[in-house]
C-alpha cells in the first residue's frame, strides 16, 4: 500500500490528524490495532478546552458536541469543609471549558472518517516503522492474519503510550523524564444526575476526590486509592461512603448515589519523551507524553499536538516549505512542559501523599487558600486549566 500521510492510531489524536488532513487535500491511512467497538468504548477523558473544541468545531466534527456538550463556567474546590467557585470567565476574559466525553469524539470521528474518507483500518496492528531517516518510511503492520506494508512520505505516531512509535527513535537520540505518583485513581460511572453543576476538586481529609458528569442523567466520579488497588476491592457502598466524606463541606449538600456501570484503576504519571520528531516520523499525544489526570490535560495536548502537526504538514504540502515541521517538536515540547508542571501541581496540591506528614498537609492547605484568596493566583489557574494558547 502508499500513502502520504500514515498514521499509526486510531485515538482521538489519530482520528482528528486524519480528518485535519483529509479536509486540506492530503491522502493518509489510520491504522488502529482494536477493534471499533473497543476504540469507541473506552472509557477516559471528559474535560475539553475551548481550543479543543475549536479544533473539532474547525473539522466538521462537532454536530453531536454542539448538541450535548456541557458548557462550563468553572470549577469549584472543596477543601476544609467547604467549597470555593473558580469562575473562568472572569478571571480569563471569557473563558469556558466543556464536558463531553472522548468516547463520544471518537465515535463522532470514526463516523465522519468511515462515511468519506480517508482509510481507516481496524485490527490493524503496526508492528514496526522502516527507514524513518529515508524518505519512504515504511510501517509494517498485521491486519487480517497477514502482514502488510505502508509506504509514506511521512509516518505520525499517534498510538498511545503503549505504541511502538517512540521506540523507533534510536536511543542516542531519546530523553525520557518520568515520575510515578504514590497513589491511582478509581474511575466510576454511575446512572445518576449529577449532584452539583460545575466539576468538584475535592482535597478531603481521606485524600482527593473528583466529580465529574457525562450527561445530566448520568455523572463520573474519581476517588484517590493506593497504587495496586484493584476495582474489587471496592464495593459500590464502600465507593460512595468514601466519596461522600470526602466531598463534605458543613452546608446543606449531599451526594446522590445511584447504580454504577463500569469501574476502573488509572495509576498516574507523568512522562515525557524528546524529541517528538526523528526523520520524518513524528509523534503525537499519548505516544510522547502522559501527565496525571488532574489537571485534565492528556486529550487536550493530543489535539493541540495534531493540529501543530497538520498545519506544518499541510505547509509542507502546499508550499514545498518544512520550516514548521523542522520547530514541529520544539513547539510542542513548550506546551507540553507547561501541561506537565500544572498537572504536577496540581496532583502535589489536591492528593494525601502517604508518605507525607503533617506539615505538607497545612502547605496544600496554604496553596489551596491562597488561590482561593488571591486573584492573581486563581487566575494563574483558570488560565492553565482553559487551556494556555497554541504557539503559533
Ligand atoms: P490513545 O487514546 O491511547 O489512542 C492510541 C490508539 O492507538 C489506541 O486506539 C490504540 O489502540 C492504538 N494503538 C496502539 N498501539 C498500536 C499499534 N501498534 N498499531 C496500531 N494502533 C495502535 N485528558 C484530558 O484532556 N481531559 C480529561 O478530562 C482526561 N481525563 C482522563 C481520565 C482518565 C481516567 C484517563 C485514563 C485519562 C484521561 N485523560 C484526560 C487523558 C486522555 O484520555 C489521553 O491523553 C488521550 O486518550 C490521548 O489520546 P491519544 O490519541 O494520544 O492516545
Ligand atoms: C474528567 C477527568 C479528569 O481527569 C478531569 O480532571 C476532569 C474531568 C472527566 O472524565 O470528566
Amino acid at each position: 500500500m502508499r500513502t502520504t500521510i500514515g498514521i499509526i492510531g486510531g485515538g482521538p489524536a489519530g482520528l482528528l490528524l486524519a480528518r485535519l488532513l483529509h479536509r486540506a487535500g492530503i491522502d493518509c491511512v489510520v491504522l488502529e490495532s482494536r477493534t471499533r467497538a473497543y476504540a469507541e468504548h473506552r472509557q477516559r477523558a471528559g474535560m475539553l478546552e475551548q481550543g479543543t473544541v475549536d479544533a473539532l468545531r474547525e473539522c466538521g466534527a462537532a454536530d453531536r458536541l454542539e448538541v450535548d456538550g456541557l458548557v462550563h463556567n468553572g470549577i469549584e474546590l472543596r477543601f476544609d469543609r467547604e467549597r470555593h467557585h473558580i469562575d473562568f470567565p472572569v478571571l480569563t476574559g471569557g473563558r469556558t471549558v466543556t464536558i463531553y466525553a472522548q468516547t463520544e469524539i471518537v465515535k463522532d470521528l470514526i463516523a465522519l472518517q468511515l462515511a468519506d474518507g480517508p482509510q481507516l483500518l481496524f485490527e490493524a496492528e503496526a508492528v514496526a516503522i522502516e527507514r524513518p531517516e529515508s524518505d519512504t518510511p515504511v510501517v509494517r503492520f498485521v491486519h487480517q492474519g497477514r502482514e502488510q506494508s505502508l509506504t509514506c512520505d511521512w509516518v505520525v505516531g499517534c498510538d498511545g503510550f503503549h505504541g511502538i512509535a517512540r521506540d523507533t527513535f534510536p536511543a542516542a537520540l531519546s530523553r525520557t523524564y518520568e515520575h510515578d505518583y504514590p497513589y491511582s485513581w478509581l474511575g466510576v460511572l454511575a446512572d445518576v444526575p449529577p449532584s452539583c453543576e460545575e466539576l468538584i476538586y475535592a482535597r478531603g481529609e481521606g485524600g482527593f476526590a473528583l466529580h465529574s458528569m457525562r450527561s445530566p442523567s448520568v455523572s463520573r466520579l474519581y476517588l484517590q486509592v493506593p497504587n495496586e488497588t484493584f476495582p474489587d476491592d471496592w464495593p459500590d457502598e464502600r465507593i460512595w461512603d468514601e466519596l461522600s466524606a470526602r466531598f463534605a463541606i458543613d452546608a446543606d449538600w449531599h451526594l446522590e448515589r445511584g447504580p454504577i456501570t463500569a469501574k476502573s484503576v488509572t495509576p498516574m504519571r507523568s512522562y515525557v519523551h524528546e524529541p517528538m520528531r526523528h526523520g520524518r516520523l513524528l509523534l503525537a499525544g499519548d505516544a510522547a507524553h502522559i501527565v496525571p489526570p488532574t489537571g485534565a490535560k492528556g486529550l487536550n495536548l493530543a489535539v493541540s499536538d495534531v493540529r501543530l502537526a497538520a498545519r506544518a504538514l499541510i505547509e509542507l504540502h502546499r508550499t514545498g516549505s518544512a520550516q514548521l515541521l523542522d520547530r514541529y517538536s520544539e513547539l510542542c515540547l513548550d506546551r507540553v512542559w507547561q501541561a506537565t508542571r500544572f498537572s504536577y501541581d496540581m496532583t502535589r496540591m489536591l492528593h494525601a501523599d502517604p508518605d507525607g506528614d503533617a506539615f505538607e498537609h497545612r502547605l496544600q492547605l496554604a496553596r489551596l487558600r491562597r488561590i482561593t484568596a488571591s486573584r492573581p493566583a486563581a487566575a494563574e489557574l483558570a488560565a492553565n486549566y482553559t487551556g494556555l494558547p497554541l504557539p503559533l
